[in-house]
């Protein structure tokens, strides 16, 4: 496993977070177990969920399963839905007793609300902090105008900041390219990203011309189908080169994921414990930067307007990737 720094404090997190978002929706307790023990065991040690997860059951499923492993994990939760101060200090308190612990490690935010009162927030993710039930909060889908108007809030008042953002990225949905990598390599942002093999369609399962598999994401979730529909030829070519690497689709869609310069974790979502090792084996598959050039155009995604899309601070340029893996 590889290891990086949390933003601007000494604690290191694995480069690969365990999604929790299908314990208790695809798999049981006992393969959440499984699943759990197999990403510890494999030197993960940044775990992701929500309160909104299955309702709280995965929550639920969490706390069951992480007793006596607590102190291996770096757990990251979510508020529920509302977002004004009740809600938000509400939340937590919820999320710890389902969690049967005491406090996470990480708080987010997890959808901005047309109409939110970012003051109102932050003054309620401060008051988490300072209670001791969360040590470090967040948000997840903030455009990179709002976390940085947020934190300029937390400034002003000495409040906690926010200190990571957690977004969709992958070889399709690669917007955050545009500003909030950027100001994530400029700001030291946590950045974990979430969906790394587009919902299931770059593991191979899903193939132009052929029905959805029935036991899949992807027969109840339009995002796929759709997806297969407009991006046929670039699903091929990605299987395509993935084959001709001997390597897992999974594998190289979450190799190509932690590339990216500005991505702290890929959080790896699976529904069964046979699923993680193809994402597991991505911590140690290097990418040469030939490679990442070729996958990086295979869907021909890139966000290309000139106000931002090609903005100077964020090239892929081999030279200018960095990377802190311990
Ligand atoms: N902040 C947010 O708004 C937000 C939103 C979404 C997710 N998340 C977080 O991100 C995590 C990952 O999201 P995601 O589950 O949507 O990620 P994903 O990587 O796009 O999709 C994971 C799905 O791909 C399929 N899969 C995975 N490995 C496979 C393999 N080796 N072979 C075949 N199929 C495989 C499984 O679907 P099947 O069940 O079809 O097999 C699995 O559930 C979640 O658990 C959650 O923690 C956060």
């Amino acid at each position: 496993m590889k290891y990086r720094t949390f933003g601007t404090t000494a604690e290191q997190v694995s480069c690969l977070c365990l999604g929790t978002m299908m314990f208790g929706v695809r798999c049981d307790q006992e393969e959440s177990d499984q699943i759990l023990g197999v990403a510890l065991d494999a030197g993960i040690n940044f775990v992701d969920t929500a309160a909104m997860y299955c309702d709280g059951r995965t929550e639920e499923i969490l706390g069951a399963i992480c007793s006596g492993r607590r102190d291996r994990m770096f757990l990251t939760t979510k508020v529920h839905k509302g977002i004004d101060y009740d809600s938000i200090v509400g939340s937590i308190d919820e999320s710890l007793q389902r969690l049967q612990m005491d406090h996470v490690d990480l708080f987010l935010i997890h959808w901005p609300k047309q109409g939110m009162d970012c003051v109102q927030i932050m003054r309620a993710l401060n008051d988490v902090v300072e209670r001791g039930k969360a040590r470090y909060v967040g948000c997840s889908n903030y455009p990179a105008w709002l976390y940085a108007h947020s934190n300029a809030i937390a400034a002003e008042n000495g409040w906690a900041p926010l200190v990571c953002n957690q977004v969709p990225y992958n070889l399709i949905e690669r917007g955050i390219e545009v500003e909030i990598l950027p100001q994530a390599v400029a700001g030291k942002v946590v950045i974990t990203t979430y969906r790394p093999l587009a919902i299931g369609l770059l593991t191979g399962k899903y193939r132009p011309g052929e029905r959805l598999p029935e036991d899949s994401r992807g027969s109840g979730d339009h995002r796929l189908g759709d997806w297969l529909a407009e991006y046929g030829d670039g699903v091929s070519g990605f299987l395509g080169m993935a084959a001709d690497l001997e390597v897992h689709p999974a594998t190289l869609a979450t190799a190509w994921n932690l590339y990216a310069s500005g991505v702290t974790s890929a959080i790896i979502g699976v529904s069964s414990k046979s699923q993680l090792d193809a994402s597991i084996q991505a911590a140690d598959f290097q990418l040469s930067a030939e490679q990442y050039a070729d996958l990086t155009a295979v869907f021909d995604t890139e966000v290309k307007e000139v106000a931002g899309g090609g903005f100077v601070a964020f090239r892929r340029e081999p030279e200018l990737l960095k990377s802190d893996d311990a």
